[in-house]
């Protein structure tokens, strides 16, 4: 187990945003067949590899996902990974919730949000997030797990 300073099991939190629920049906040549169950069926694997216990949530709803922001921060998660879909281009409010955490946060994408469209080239998140990863696929989040568990350990 990796334990954190607190002398606890290190806890790391993944959020997944706006139409996330629908990958694996969505899009497949930007986002892959793997579904999100799949997806955090990996990430959970990867954080008993690891010694870090892997928790998921998924929502359509800004508001549930400012409030899970929120608890996050009561609960004292040791990390946060967020793919805020859509939200990552535009949402001051997760922005400002992401802001609250000291954690450290991590940004993930899917797909090289950098080779679309204009609109994705910019993330109101970084300002607030320690680092970012894109273009990987599922190993986006693999890849921001393994950099989440190294910078808790320090
Ligand atoms: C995404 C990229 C976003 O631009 C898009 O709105 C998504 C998914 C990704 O994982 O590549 O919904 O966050």
């Amino acid at each position: 187990m990796n334990t954190t300073t607190k002398g606890t099991t290190m806890k790391v939190l993944v959020l997944h945003g706006i139409n996330l629920n629908m990958f694996g049906k969505r899009d497949p040549a930007q986002y892959g067949t793997a579904t999100l169950a799949e997806i955090d069926q990996r990430l959970a694997a990867l954080g008993t590899e690891l010694g870090a216990q892997v928790a998921c949530f998924q929502t359509n709803h800004e508001g549930a996902m400012v409030e899970r922001i929120h608890q996050a921060f009561a609960e004292g998660q040791d990390a946060v990974l967020i793919n805020a879909g859509a939200w990552t281009h535009y949402s001051w409010g997760i922005r400002d919730a992401l802001a609250i955490l000291k954690c450290p946060v991590i940004e993930v994408h899917m797909s090289n949000v950098h080779a679309r469209e204009e609109f994705r080239h910019h993330s109101v998140l970084s300002q607030v997030v320690r680092g970012s990863v894109c273009g990987f696929g599922v190993d986006s989040y693999l890849l921001a797990l393994r950099a989440a568990v190294a910078a808790v350990r320090g």
